[in-house]
């Protein structure tokens, strides 16, 4: 049982222009004590409805959400134990930057001796000690998120809840902020539930991740099962780059799966859910496919796939090698520039593609 449990979350919208969105279907999380769970997903798949939801800004239309065994839907906001660290921040700007975050204390009748130690304290832990006079207009983009996070970490919450909170920085500050917030939440030892609709930021924070579209939870797992037994396509497009061939299973021995797609193409994978006859889709991140060297055969009894490449794209550690594959099909293989035989990589080039069948991912071909 989860320590704070999302138990069928249902929430419809009804717009301005007379239609209604649903915007959380059937959404069910049991979300684990001091855990860092991210959701993540397209705009407008309901991440911050969710949060909304939890936060107690929005009420749900079915289903419930339960605390320490109790339903905290006739709970008012004010009296959840959680605080909220929105996407802009919302610093009071007139004040300084001690007292925005001793505010919230003030307002929950904390004393003044401490309220000032507990803010000291926070400011330390966000690496702003020093800071406490500024206005937030004299601080960077990355301070005052910073800021923002320590005034919703004084006030000590069971579960911080953050709506894109690294989105307005730039790419270096959000890397450095994303280490920084995940050593906070050991620090602290709070739960987090994080929105972000980044999958690589998704991947490098979260204990575990729930992925959202369109108001339906896709998958919820740790980001290495995410990432390498995405659940259906949705989650193998949206979080990384995959190759994707529909096929139909034609022969299993033992784990070992050979699949032939439409177009005479034998491919092969690692699954014992399928059987001979189903509909599936063999998932292979650009990372697992490589391009053989003249003499190499590849994985045994693997039919490599032949191709021309059309592309080449230099990304800094890898090449990025577009090749086409027949019948309007392109693959995308992640080629590491050290391996042997990359100098005859280029454009024109006939080229044989290798990947090993344990890097083969199945999804069956029917889910959402
Ligand atoms: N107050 C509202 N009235 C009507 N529709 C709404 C309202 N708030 C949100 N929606 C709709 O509900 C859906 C989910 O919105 P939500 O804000 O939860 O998305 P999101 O996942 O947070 O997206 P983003 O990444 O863009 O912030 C969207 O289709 C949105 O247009
Ligand atoms: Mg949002």
């Amino acid at each position: 049982m989860g320590f704070l449990q999302i138990l069928s979350a249902r929430k419809v919208y009804q717009t301005p222009e007379g239609s209604s969105v649903q915007a959380l279907d059937d959404v069910t999380i049991n979300i684990r004590n001091n855990e860092f769970l991210t959701l993540l997903g397209p705009s407008g798949c309901g991440k911050t409805t969710l949060l909304k939801c939890i936060a107690g800004f929005e009420d749900l239309d079915g289903g419930d959400l339960i605390l320490d065994s109790k339903s905290l839907r006739s709970v008012p906001p004010h009296k959840r134990p959680f605080n909220t660290v929105f996407q802009n921040y919302a610093l009071f700007p007139h004040m300084t930057v001690e007292q925005n975050v001793a505010y919230g204390m003030e307002v929950a009748g904390v004393s003044k001796v401490e309220r000032d130690r507990r803010a000291g304290e926070a400011l330390d832990l966000v690496g702003l000690s020093g800071f406490g006079g500024r206005r937030p207009t004299q601080l960077s983009g990355g301070q005052q998120q910073r800021v923002a996070l320590a005034r919703s970490l004084v006030l000590k919450p069971k579960v911080l809840l953050l709506d894109e909170p690294l989105s307005a920085l730039d790419r270096k500050m959000r890397e450095t902020m994303q280490i920084e917030l995940k050593n906070l939440q050991h620090a602290v030892g709070i739960t987090f539930v994080f929105v972000t609709h980044d999958q690589e930021e998704a991947l490098a924070m979260s204990d575990r991740i729930a992925v959202l579209a369109q108001g339906r939870l896709q998958q919820l797992d740790t980001p290495t099962e995410v990432y390498d037994k995405p659940a259906n396509e949705f989650v193998a497009n949206f979080v990384g780059t995959s190759n994707m061939f529909a096929g139909t299973v034609a022969s299993i021995s033992g784990d070992r799966v050979i699949l032939e797609t439409g177009n005479g193409r034998r491919l092969a994978a690692t699954s014992t859910a399928f059987r001979v006859g189903d509909q599936v889709r063999l998932v292979l991140r650009p990372e697992h496919l490589t391009i053989l060297a003249r003499d190499e055969t590849g994985d045994a009894d693997v039919p490599a796939i032949e191709g021309r490449v059309r592309e080449t794209v230099f990304v800094g550690s890898t090449m990025q090698v577009h090749a086409d594959i027949g019948h309007g099909r392109t693959a995308l293989v992640s080629h590491p520039h050290t391996r042997r035989g990359s100098s005859d990589i280029a454009p024109g080039a006939e080229v044989r593609i290798g990947y090993s069948a344990a890097s083969g991912h199945l999804i069956p071909m029917r889910s959402a």
